[in-house]
């Protein structure tokens, strides 16, 4: 009999053929679970290494990804309102990129006569020491900062704060399971302090047609995007997948209020992943999930703030409402002693 984890039997942990191969790395345990079991993925972290971070700034000047260029435009238009209304000392950018949001909102700190402060906090190395040199470049002025790490757990190596306005944007929270965002946001309120501000960027719903076309654009970008995820997994865990055996696909599904991002088997194959210990094989047709998109409507935020410590404070859309950006307060502790 083979031990191979297949993709229908999830119920017998496969003991690996060579397990002198598997590497102790947060990717070889992450995808050591992910791709076993009945519905394999991976998470969409790891699509952000230095081709695909560079692939990923492609995909936000596409004609069909209108995020990006959309929530600039709500940015520049209401920079000056949150920034008169959280006051920061202290700009922190989740998953800054390429870093090139938050000179809008500087720009509306410096109007307002503040001491600018910024920390970018990022995952990938290349991306982070990029951007902290541009704003250098751009602000000399400017104190920067540049953190390499994931969030929310490492946002306590920043030190006590006061007065932070913590920006999120790019509809990265939409990137979290549903049921992972109050938890989510609960331990971002935690790092916070009464009295700091979150600001989110979140794609709205909207024509499905629209939002398909955001995550199928025709130059192919965003399928070169995803497939990449596979090339990291041949470099990083020594696998065999052959890229040109999958396809990217993105399809809209109204009842979770989500696009759902995966790679499709083209035909029936075997995969082997030695660095996780794992073998994958899959049926044509079968897919690997690999990131969903949520969708927002302000209801459903508020829903999901519910509980967390953050309360809706501004919320401004563009003209067509496609994307909000919207300020979350930090609360006062029910309990002072906490
Ligand atoms: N935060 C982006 C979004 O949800 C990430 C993203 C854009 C993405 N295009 C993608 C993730 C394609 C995976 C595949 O819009």
């Amino acid at each position: 009999m083979t031990h191979e984890a297949t993709a229908q039997e999830s119920s017998e942990p496969d003991p690996p053929r060579d397990s002198s191969k598997i590497l102790d790395t947060p990717l070889a345990r992450d995808v050591a679970t992910s791709l076993r079991g009945e519905r394999p993925s991976i998470p969409c972290r790891y699509l952000y290494d230095d081709r695909g971070s560079r692939l990923f700034d492609e995909i936000t000047l596409q004609p069909e990804y209108y995020l990006t260029r959309t929530e600039e435009a709500i940015l520049e238009q209401h920079a000056d309102a949150i920034v008169a209304r959280a006051a920061p000392h202290e700009l922190v950018e989740l998953g800054s990129g390429t870093g090139k949001k938050v000179p809008t909102l500087l720009q509306a700190v410096k109007r307002a006569g503040m001491p600018a402060k910024l920390v970018l906090f990022e995952i990938n190395a290349a991306m982070i020491n990029a951007s902290v040199a541009r704003v250098k470049r751009e602000h000399p002025e400017v104190q920067v900062t540049g953190v390499v790490g994931t969030f929310p757990d490492e946002l306590q190596r920043l030190g006590p704060g006061g007065d932070r306005l913590v920006l999120f944007l790019g509809s990265t929270l939409g990137n979290q399971h549903p049921a992972q965002v109050p938890g989510f946001l609960t331990r971002v309120a935690q790092q916070m302090h009464p009295g700091d501000d979150l600001l989110l960027g979140l794609d709205l719903v909207k024509d499905p047609a629209r939002l398909e076309a955001a995550y199928n654009d025709a130059a192919g970008v965003t399928a070169s995007f995803s497939l990449n995820l596979l090339s990291v997994l041949n470099r990083e865990l020594g696998a065999d997948f052959d890229a040109s055996a999958f396809e990217h696909v993105a399809v809209w599904e109204a009842e979770s209020s989500w696009i759902r991002i995966a790679l499709r088997a083209r035909r029936d194959q075997h995969v082997r992943v030695p660095g996780a210990g794992v073998e994958l094989r899959l049926r044509a047709g079968q897919e690997i999930q690999t990131e969903v998109s949520c969708k927002y409507t302000r209801p459903m935020l508020e829903q999901r703030l519910a509980g967390t410590g953050l309360a809706l404070d501004q919320w401004h859309t563009d003209a067509h409402e496609d994307f909000a950006v919207a300020l979350l307060r930090r609360e006062a502790d029910a309990d002072p002693t906490r």
